[in-house]
Formats: structure tokens, C-alpha cells, sequence
């Protein structure tokens, strides 16, 4: 897999996420009240931007939250971010490098604390998905998902959903560039073009993103990072789930828990562990 060039640059990758107003964190924070864990998995948590301020909740709730990260720049970022924590958010967190496609092979912990199962949830956030490009690859994490979890936990995939419209204009051949983001911030601006090409064989669609960063001493970069990104149906989603253990209990369409529904932006998943 081919390292996204802005996931080198922790920098770049947080000014763009603080411009795009996410609003995950409520519906991850509320999911987890609700599930009472003992332990969560956090697969691909980059710069920790979701995994700090849950394993706060975490230090309050009773729960420690592992953050897997196969970037080693996004994840010496999310641990400098945890220099900055109480001693509590400190213990409730966990950092580690790794390949979520791995998990399936991976050595359980032998400590005899966590048991066969050590996670009773496990979240995939914000597109990490989009990253297992092949089926193989995508199979690989789910069995992986479901041996790391007790039976009746909670597998959360959160990917963007299918736009029939946005792929069809890059169907076989390249779209236009046009800028798609600007942001400034401490002095610093980034901007940002897209292109993109869609391959409804293989249900990848390959987005080029050319940055330009201003920094504040008046320096310029200017670099691009692809970004092939695998296209997940709704109910070839479901499958997935059902092939690796889990039964899906809910699929919804946007952080307010509203239903999916063919307009939906996001296609959140919920798979209970069988
Ligand atoms: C879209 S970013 C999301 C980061 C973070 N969860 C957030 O919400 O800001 C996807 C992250 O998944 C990581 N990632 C991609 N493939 C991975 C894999 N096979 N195993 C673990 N992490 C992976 C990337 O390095 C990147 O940090």
C-alpha cells in the first residue's frame, strides 16, 4: 500500500481535518457511553484527533482506548498530543504502531488480563476504510475485527457513501482539477486541488490532490498525494459483515444516527460480534 504523502506531514493533515468541521466526536463519544467498554480499539487513529478526547471519556468512564496507526509520522504526532493529557487520559490511552490488515495473524496480548477477546469495541473511523483496496485486504481486517473482539461487541465503520453522480463524472477518464479547500491557521494556509478517476471494475476511485502550503516565515511547499480509495455499497458492506461473524444492526447515514437512505453522506455501520 503506498503511503499517502500528507499522512507524512502531520501538519498539513491536521489543518485540513480542523477546516472540514467533522463533528464525529459526539456520535463516537454518546456510542460509547451507551456500549459501557472496558476496552476499545481505535483502527487508524492518525494524529489521535478522535482517539484523545475519547480516552478522556475514557479516564472519566472506566475504559482504555488502544489507538492503532500504521503512519509512523501521524502516530508521533497523536503521542506528542498525549504529552499534554492528565496522568488519567495518559493511563486510559494506548499508542501502537501497526497494520490493520495484520490483526487477523497478529499475537494476542499473553498478559491474562484482556482474555482471548481483549476489545468490546472496535471503531474504524473516518474513512479508514477506504484504505483496504482489495477484498482480501478488506476480509483480512473484518476477521481480524471480529477475533479481537468478545462476542457481542461492537465493530463501527464509518465510510463515505457511494455517490453515484461524483464517480460517474470520473468514469474512465480524469476529472478536471479544481480547488476543493482553503484554510488558514496560526499563519499557516493550505490549499488544495482535486482530481479524480473512477474504476467501476475494481471499485476504486484514485483521487490526486495537489497542496500548496504557505507557512508562516513566508515559505512555500507544494507537493501531491494520491489517494486510492475503495468504494463500499451498502449491501456488499452488510456482506462483509455477515461473511466475517457479525450480525449488522444498524446502518446510518450521518453523525445525528439518522437511518441510510440513498442521500445519505456517510454510511455508518454497526456489526455486533456473533
Ligand atoms: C483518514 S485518516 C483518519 C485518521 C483519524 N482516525 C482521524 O479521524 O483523523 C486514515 C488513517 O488510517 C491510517 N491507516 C491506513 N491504512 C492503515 C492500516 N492498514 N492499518 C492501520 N492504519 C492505517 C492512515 O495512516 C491514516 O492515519
Amino acid at each position: 500500500m503506498a503511503v499517502e504523502e500528507v499522512y507524512l506531514r502531520p501538519d498539513d493533515y491536521e489543518l485540513e481535518t480542523l477546516a472540514r468541521n467533522i463533528g464525529d466526536l459526539p456520535f463516537w463519544s454518546g456510542l460509547l457511553k451507551r456500549e459501557r467498554p472496558t476496552r476499545v480499539l481505535e483502527i487508524g487513529c492518525g494524529c489521535g484527533r478522535l482517539t484523545l478526547p475519547l480516552a478522556r471519556l475514557g479516564a472519566e468512564r472506566g475504559f482504555s482506548i488502544t489507538g492503532l496507526e500504521i503512519e509512523p509520522a501521524m502516530l508521533q504526532r497523536a503521542r506528542e498530543h498525549a504529552r499534554d493529557e492528565s496522568p488519567a487520559t495518559q493511563r486510559a490511552l494506548r499508542l501502537t504502531q501497526g497494520d490493520a490488515r495484520d490483526l487477523e495473524c497478529a499475537p494476542r496480548p499473553r498478559d491474562g488480563t484482556a482474555g482471548a477477546h481483549p476489545f468490546d469495541v472496535i471503531l474504524m473511523p473516518y474513512g479508514v476504510a477506504h484504505h483496504f483496496i482489495s477484498s482480501d485486504e478488506q476480509l483480512s481486517v473484518w476477521r481480524g475485527a471480529r477475533r479481537w473482539l468478545r462476542a457481542g461487541g461492537l465493530l463501527a465503520v464509518d465510510v463515505v457513501a457511494p455517490d453515484l453522480e461524483r464517480l460517474a463524472r470520473g468514469l474512465g477518464a480524469r476529472t478536471p482539477r479544481r480547488r476543493d479547500l482553503e484554510v488558514s491557521h496560526s499563519g499557516r494556509t493550505l490549499s488544495r486541488t482535486i482530481a479524480t478517476r473512477y474504476c467501476a471494475a475494481s471499485q476504486v476511485e484514485r483521487l490526486t490532490f495537489d497542496y500548496s502550503i504557505a507557512e508562516a516565515d513566508g515559505q512555500r511547499r507544494d507537493y501531491r498525494s494520491a489517494f486510492a480509495m475503495r468504494v463500499y455499497f451498502p449491501r456488499e458492506l452488510e456482506l462483509l459483515f455477515h461473511a466475517t461473524g457479525f450480525s449488522v444492526e444498524r446502518m446510518l447515514g450521518s453523525y445525528a444516527g439518522e437511518p441510510y437512505t440513498a442521500q445519505a453522506p456517510l454510511l455508518l455501520t454497526l456489526g455486533r460480534a456473533i
